[in-house]
């Protein structure tokens, strides 16, 4: 049987000015609505506790496993908001599936994908007014003009609760989701952005943990972050752990290449690389722009010789948060190359047209992504 998430409604929420004004400015990550959902798993009992709460701050001994060993996972997915109103969830359950094996990894216990989506649900409903883009009670007015791509980023995670300092996998967990209006995850908007190429350090090995979302790889990629904001650039890319040579992935995101010939290239799944849900959907949706999706090991040199001599027309990052995000300028060690003119390509700018237009409702859903919430 599925896990209930009743709605223990926040006695004190936010005001509908407050949020009016929130929703005018999300920005991203930095509010946060008035619910969230909770589940307990112990060893002894399994998953119990399944709630809608007030949003709060956890109560965590200070011996808590989480805060010494990391046992820990998260998912990232949005809920869009469409013209008359509804509100829907893209492709949830890949992110039920990656977070189902994110959990096998970290040695935490599986969500059932029926209470993953239970839970987001749940909690969408209950903060439904904080979809960007809807009506406040009464009001025909729209509750903030909306730019069209704002959207409440959903952020489901697990981490290990038990107060326990052995090294084994913790007995006791928590599981929660929270939810926070987003509008685009670069400050500067919709940009090209500027990519270090890092060949100091590495995100993942193989045999690692790469290929899972756990908040250790992201830790790991700040320092690496913070050296590429010291060649001044947005991001950074990292390549394979045992040459330096291959492309894996940025700090938060998959990367695709479009070429002069049409191929949509984004480097294979190695087992150190995150399956991005938004990875796959550009595979999908590649044929009907007329491209050849390869799945491929891609050389550093190989692109930065491309980006030289124009067989690479295009590059791109994309995630959940930052969508569809054009690369202008890649920098590394030996000097810096321009992607085309710098600008986003044609290619960039459809695709992600495209896959804003079926998320929103704006385009036929051909591949049956969208799922209703409201
Ligand atoms: C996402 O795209 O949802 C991510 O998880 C990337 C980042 C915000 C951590």
């Amino acid at each position: 049987m599925s896990l209930p998430f009743d709605l223990r409604a926040n006695p004190k929420p936010r005001s509908a000015a407050d949020r009016r004004a929130i929703l005018a400015e999300p920005g991203f990550g930095l509010y946060f609505t008035d619910h969230m959902s909770v589940a307990t798993w112990t060893s002894a009992d399994g998953w119990h506790d399944s709630a809608v709460v007030p949003y709060g701050p956890f109560q965590l001994d200070p011996a808590t496993a989480v805060l010494h060993y990391a046992q820990e996972i998260f998912e990232g997915l949005k809920a869009y908001r469409h013209a008359d109103g509804s509100v829907w969830l893209f492709r949830p359950e890949k992110n039920a599936d990656r977070f189902a094996r994110s959990a096998t990894r970290l040695a935490l216990p599986v969500l059932p994908e029926a209470d993953f989506l239970g839970s987001i649900e749940a909690l969408v409903s209950a903060d439904a007014a904080w979809v960007p883009g809807g009506t406040e009670p009464g009001s025909p007015e729209p509750a903030a003009v909306t730019t069209g791509e704002q959207s409440l980023y959903l952020r489901p995670f697990m981490f290990a609760s038990e107060a326990f300092l052995g090294v084994r996998a913790a007995h006791r967990v928590t599981y929660a989701c929270i939810a926070s209006p987003a509008g685009p995850y670069f400050a500067k908007g919709v940009h090209p952005i500027t990519i270090w190429i890092s060949t100091t350090y590495t995100r993942a090995a193989p045999g690692g943990t790469g290929a899972a979302k756990c908040g250790g790889n992201y830790a790991a990629s700040l320092v690496a972050q913070a050296e590429a904001a010291e060649h001044g650039c947005d991001q950074v890319m990292f390549a394979d752990a045992a040459e330096h040579a291959w492309l894996e992935e940025l700090g938060g995101m998959n990367v695709y290449l479009v070429t002069r010939d049409n191929e949509l290239i984004t480097p294979e799944l190695t087992g150190s690389i995150l399956e991005g849900v938004t990875r796959d959907s550009i595979l999908t949706l590649a044929r009907e722009f007329g491209l050849t999706p390869v799945e491929r090991r891609v050389g550093v040199q190989e692109l930065l010789d491309g980006l030289g001599s124009g067989q690479v027309t295009e590059l791109f990052a994309c995630g959940t948060a930052a969508v569809i995000t054009p690369i202008g300028v890649i920098k590394h060690e030996g000097g810096e190359v321009t992607v085309g003119s710098g600008e986003t390509g044609e290619t960039t700018a459809a695709l992600r047209k495209n896959l804003l237009d079926v998320q929103y409702g704006r385009a036929e859903d051909t591949h049956g992504g969208l799922r209703r919430v409201l």
